[in-house]
């Protein structure tokens, strides 16, 4: 199956998820694309992140990024929760993307405290209904967690279907 894995991350825990997801697909014979997502313009402050996250700006995509889940069966989105939110860069990368109807999606996002963890999946999960996604399961993991191997391989067994 051909599945793409986007995710953004700036302090490294979410992309240690989604690299360890990626072994995990690719174990399981899956033809996985990885896609780090940076912003143009990188905010480096908590202020400017935890701002940016709620009010869903603040972050722009370069050029050149594929926003097509067209070729994919499954899609997995991978975010830091921010200000109870997804990361800027994720809400804008979510609204940027085509061929969304009737597709297999998987949202998971990592977290400190878990305050507005479910408000961040949720977030995510309802711009991507609106265009037509199936949400297949929400995934959140403490930053706590993943240097984990042997949880992260529990949670992915349990939660994925593919
Ligand atoms: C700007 C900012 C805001 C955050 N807001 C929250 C929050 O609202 N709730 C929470 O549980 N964790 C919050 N965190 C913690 C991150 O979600 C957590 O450390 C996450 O794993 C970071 O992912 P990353 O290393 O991939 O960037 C915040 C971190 C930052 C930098």
């Amino acid at each position: 199956m051909k599945v793409l894995i986007a995710y953004y991350s700036f302090t490294h825990n979410t992309e240690k998820i989604s690299l360890g997801l990626l072994e995990f697909l690719k174990e399981k014979g899956h033809q996985t694309d990885l896609l780090g997502l940076k912003p143009q313009k990188e905010a480096q402050k908590f202020i400017h992140q935890a701002v940016g996250a709620f009010t869903k700006t603040g972050a722009e995509l370069g050029d050149g990024v594929n926003c097509d889940f067209s070729g994919y069966e499954a899609i997995f989105i991978a975010s830091p929760v921010w200000a109870f939110s997804p990361a800027p860069i994720i809400s804008e990368y979510i609204s940027k993307t085509q061929n969304v109807k009737a597709k297999n999606i998987y949202l998971i996002v990592t977290y400190g405290s878990g305050l507005g963890k479910n408000r961040a999946l949720d977030i995510m999960e309802s711009a991507l209904v609106k265009k037509g996604g199936v949400i297949l399961a929400k995934i959140d993991i403490s930053d706590k967690k993943v240097k984990d191997a042997l949880y992260l391989r529990e949670i992915f067994s349990k939660e994925i279907e593919i």
